[in-house]
């Protein structure tokens, strides 16, 4: 009966035994070895999922308006941008071919890609191109320090 369960609830078990005798849990911690006594000890089990988490990534007087710079969160490349309007955060990588976007020229709102010039509205992450927008990011401005929220 176990078996059967496990066959039909989990697609991973039957490709995994090998690591998941291992780890004594699957891969989502929904199946726990018997004889596992505190869950907790099991990575992956009792972690809270992932949620934002704000980051600090520059003090305020690192960029004058009209500069950006580029940051790295994690695995992600954000450019971040000091604007008229306040401070930006968008994805780093241009939906063209990958150009670095903080490098790129600001005029006003808008960054153009030193590659090949596609412009992005610095607000919304929004370009000329259709379905070729870009991730924009929270940026909040606290005693002088820039966090961006991922
Ligand atoms: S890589 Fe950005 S415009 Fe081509």
């Amino acid at each position: 009966m176990y078996a059967e369960d496990v066959r039909i609830v989990c697609p991973c078990i039957p490709f995994y035994l090998d690591e998941f005798s291992a780890m004594r849990k699957c891969w989502c911690g929904l199946f726990i070895r018997a004889g596992v006594e505190d869950g907790s000890v099991l990575h992956g089990v009792s972690e809270p999922p992932p949620g934002p988490v704000e980051v600090r990534v520059a003090a305020e007087g690192d960029l004058r308006e009209g500069e950006g710079k580029a940051v790295t969160i994690g695995k992600r490349r954000i450019a971040l941008f000091r604007t008229a309007s306040g401070w930006h955060a968008l994805s780093n990588v241009c939906r063209h071919w990958g150009g670095p976007l903080a490098e790129g020229g600001v005029e006003g709102e808008f960054v153009m890609c030193p590659w090949h010039g596609w412009r992005y509205d610095v607000r919304t992450g929004a370009t000329d191109h259709p379905d070729a927008e870009v991730k924009v990011y929270p940026v909040t401005v606290r005693d002088g320090e820039v966090f961006v929220t991922v």
